[in-house]
This record gives structure tokens, C-alpha cells and sequence, in this order.
């Protein structure tokens, strides 16, 4: 850290404002950063909501008027006034999914391209881009009893009793590579010989991503290989895992969009035929969709291949963003779109196809410890956006606790900020939280 220049006087970071009093001075209102939340006073009933949305909107029948004004603009969402509730109105919710499906013009979506060619070299791609939970976690934290993100996951695998000798584990999408290295690691300080005994594939579709991969997980090199292709429709030549891992990927997999109509005798595109044949053989349930909406098509054709990805005895840890009933809502990254999960049918096919599932979230199968405080996402914005490029620095992405933050900036500059918040875990206030992710931990007798 260089030093601070003299005409510093105070830093104040309020919730949402940020005020420097030196010269020139700064006041920043990091409201205006606040998406997502909408200005609404009363809740609408979720049912009515989709009628209404489905027999196009009539802004006399809205509850809301900014609803309808922002209907009617094809606006999306309105900044709110500071709000301490962090939770999103179930109309929100809805309305998101609607719009989503209005957002995506072609039929189907995919990220493949983007994955294979315009990827990020790693640690700015999860720094800049696409901020992954187990990237705020990748060292060791006092809010997982002071290990990493992957020597947790390793530890739950043990305690679970996964591992075992000569065990085969595939993740799928391993991003920088941290997870799997400290996964490794773990296994390496705990467990010599079964580390010597197991094999850990990476199988990645960006070869950005593998080569970091590759180059974290050396010290690993007689244990590890790297496959390089999609999911989707890789070809595993028989292989079968013991364990699967797949951290925040399946959130990058192929959606469609498709018409209620399709799946009660209208006939579909020739595009969309093979998907929609595949749902209805699924059975998979549809009524409480609006007339256009979007499916989760590439996570349905994953975990339709789980079973033959799987050893007898063979688990699957599954993590992402999403919700039980809430069908694929675009989240808008910097410089591509993924879609967030509609796990009610996720986990309908995962059980179709014989598997066994339990549900939960980050928070609880890892097991967060909730009272540890970490740096509020407001606090942490204002530091990262606004006062650390004003003195020319940077501040990476990571669930700060106020020591980690102090080593990270520097005694003088932490000393000289006031206002700066740290919330426990279990407030679900910081930058990236464990609560907001869920699990599938799955298994095949
Ligand atoms: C959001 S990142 C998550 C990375 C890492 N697991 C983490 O938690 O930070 C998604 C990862 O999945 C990979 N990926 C995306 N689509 C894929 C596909 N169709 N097949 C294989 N890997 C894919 C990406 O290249 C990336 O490594």
C-alpha cells in the first residue's frame, strides 16, 4: 500500500453513500448500483400474477403502478430507496422470469462459444466477471473453521464417508482450479495413501480455464488429468466416477424457450422438437408457466447422464444459483448472460431416472458458521468501486472479515475509514452469500 496522501481527512462509508472529505472531495451514492429490488408496496399473489401477465397486461388490474409504467416501458427494474430487506419480493421473482423470456430472441441459447473463445484469463474472470462463491472462499476463512472452500468440500466428502481408495472423482467445470487443488490438498494432508491411490479428472470446455487449471494443480501431477470438451455431450468412453463435482456450472448450460402450446399438441419448431419429445417423456410439469417460457434444457440433459456417469455407490455434489419454482431468469453479467436454475425441475428428473437427492444450501452442507462477521457488500462496493481506484488500487473479491481487509489495504487506510460494516453470515448481506446457492447431493445405489 502506498501512502496516503495528506489532504486525507475522513472516509465515511454509510450503508449505500460514500463520502470522502479531503480534496477533491468524493461522495459517491452507491444506490445507484442497487439492482434488483423493485419499489413495491404490496404483494401480489403469485397466481394472479401470472394471469394477469399471461393475458396481456392491462395496467388498470395492476396493484402496483410502477408495475404497470414499468410494463408498459418494457423497463426492467427501478432502483428502490435504501432498503435494509434484502430479500426479493416473490413478484419480483415472477416478473423476472417473465422478462427473461421476453429478453431471449432466439430459440435456444447457448454458451458454448463464449466458454470456448472469450473467457477471461482465470483469476479476472472470477474477479471481474462472474463472482463464484467458491471464489470468495478461496482461503482459508474463519467462517469454515479456517479452511478453503475446497478442503471443506473434501472434509464434508470424508466425514460423509465418499472417499475411499482408488476412488475416481470428476469435477466438471473447475474454473480457476482452487477448488479442486485445496480439494486435493486436503486429501494430501489427511489421507497420504489414499491420496496416492485416487485419480481427479477436470473436464472443462474453455481451455483458458484448463491451462490455469493444469498449471495450480502440479504438485497434484500423478493423480490428476484434464479433459477438455462440453458436458453436454462429452463422450466418457465408459469411464464411471465414484464422485462427481460441479460448482456453479450448470447455471452456463444450454436453455430453450418454448410455448405452452408445444407440449399440448401444437407442434413445435423442428429446432425445439427433440427437447420438447425429451420433456414430455420426462413428464416434467408445466402448468404454472407463463404462455412463453424458458427451460433449463442443457442441466436436464446433464443429469439425465448422471446415471451412466456414476459408479454404483457413486455421489454427485451439485451447487448453483435458483430457485424450487421459478423458471430460468437471465442474470446479466459484464460481457455474457447466463440463466439461473429452476431446480423443482432439476430434481423432478433427477429422481425420474432412478437417483436419490438431497437438498440444501451452501450455508448448510458446508456448514457456514453464521455468526462470523464479513464485510457488508455495500461497505465492500464502495471500497472496490470507488475509493481503491481513486488511489489507484485494486481490491479482489473475497468475504473480507475485518483482519483479512486490514492486511488486504493496509493499517493506515483501514484506520482512516469510518463507517465500515461487517455483517454476520446469517444477515446474507455480503458480497457473495452461502444461503443464496443450493446443493444437490445426489446418489446411486
Ligand atoms: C461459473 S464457472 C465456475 C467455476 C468454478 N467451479 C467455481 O466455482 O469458481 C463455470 C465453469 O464451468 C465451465 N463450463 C461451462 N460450460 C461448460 C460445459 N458445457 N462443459 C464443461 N465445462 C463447462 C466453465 O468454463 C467454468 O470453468
Amino acid at each position: 500500500m502506498e501512502a496516503i496522501p495528506n489532504n486525507l481527512s475522513e472516509f465515511t462509508i454509510n450503508d449505500g453513500v460514500l463520502i470522502y472529505t479531503g480534496r477533491p472531495s468524493v461522495i459517491v451514492n452507491l444506490n445507484s448500483l442497487r439492482d434488483g429490488k423493485l419499489r413495491l408496496t404490496t404483494d401480489v399473489e403469485l397466481k394472479k400474477l401470472v394471469q394477469f401477465l399471461n393475458n396481456e397486461p392491462n395496467p388498470k388490474d395492476i396493484s402496483s403502478e410502477d408495475m404497470a409504467k414499468w410494463l408498459k416501458e418494457g423497463t426492467i427494474i427501478k432502483k428502490s430507496e435504501l432498503s435494509e430487506d434484502n430479500s426479493i419480493n416473490p413478484f419480483f421473482k415472477l416478473y423476472r422470469e417473465y422478462l427473461s423470456t421476453k429478453c431471449m430472441n432466439d430459440l435456444s441459447f447457448s454458451l458454448n462459444q463464449y466458454h470456448k473463445e472469450e473467457v477471461l484469463p482465470a483469476f479476472e474472470q472470477f474477479d471481474e466477471e462472474e463472482i463464484t462463491l467458491s471464489h470468495v472462499y478461496r482461503e482459508p476463512h474463519p467462517a469454515l473453521n479456517n479452511m478453503s472452500y475446497g478442503e471443506r468440500l473434501a472434509m464434508i466428502c470424508h466425514k460423509k464417508g465418499i472417499l475411499k481408495n482408488g476412488m475416481k472423482i470428476l469435477e466438471v467445470g473447475g474454473g480457476t482450479g482452487i477448488l479442486g487443488n485445496n480439494f486435493l490438498n486436503y486429501i494430501r494432508k489427511e489421507m497420504p495413501d489414499l491420496y496416492n491411490s485416487i485419480e481427479y479428472t477436470f473436464l472443462d470446455l474453455s481451455p483458458v480455464l484448463l491451462d490455469s487449471q493444469r498449471r495450480l494443480n502440479r504438485s497434484h501431477k500423478k493423480i490428476v488429468r484434464f479433459l477438455e470438451g462440453d458436458i453436454e455431450g462429452f463422450d466418457f468412453a465408459g469411464d464411471r466416477f465414484d464422485l462427481l463435482i460441479s460448482n456453479e456450472m450448470i447455471a452456463d448450460l444450454n436453455v430453450i424457450k418454448l410455448k405452452k402450446v408445444y407440449l399440448h399438441g401444437e407442434e413445435p419448431p423442428e429446432s425445439l422438437k427433440d427437447d420438447v419429445n425429451l420433456l414430455k417423456r420426462l413428464g416434467l410439469d408445466f402448468q404454472d408457466a407463463f404462455k412463453n417460457f424458458l427451460v433449463n434444457i442443457g442441466a436436464i440433459r446433464f443429469i439425465l447422464k448422471l446415471d451412466d456417469l456414476l459408479d454404483h455407490g457413486g455421489r454427485a455434489i451439485i451447487v448453483e444459483y435458483g430457485e424450487d419454482n421459478i423458471y430460468p431468469c437471465a442474470s446479466v453479467l459484464k460481457r455474457h448472460i447466463e440463466y439461473s436454475i429452476h431446480f423443482g425441475h432439476v430434481i423432478q428428473v433427477i429422481e425420474r431416472i432412478g437417483l436419490k437427492v438431497e437438498t440444501m444450501t451452501a450455508m448448510e452442507f458446508l456448514g457456514f458458521i453464521p455468526e462470523v462477521e464479513v464485510i457488508d457488500l455495500w461497505t465492500f462496493l464502495g471500497l472496490r468501486e470507488h475509493l481503491m481506484p481513486f488511489f489507484g488500487k485494486t481490491l479482489p473479491y473475497f468475504s473480507y472479515i475485518p483482519d483479512q481487509l486490514r492486511k488486504e489495504i493496509g493499517d493506515d487506510f483501514f484506520n482512516q475509514i469510518k463507517g465500515m460494516k461487517f455483517r454476520t453470515l446469517a444477515e446474507a448481506k455480503s458480497p457473495v452469500n452461502p444461503q443464496d446457492f443450493k446443493v444437490l447431493f445426489i446418489s446411486k445405489n
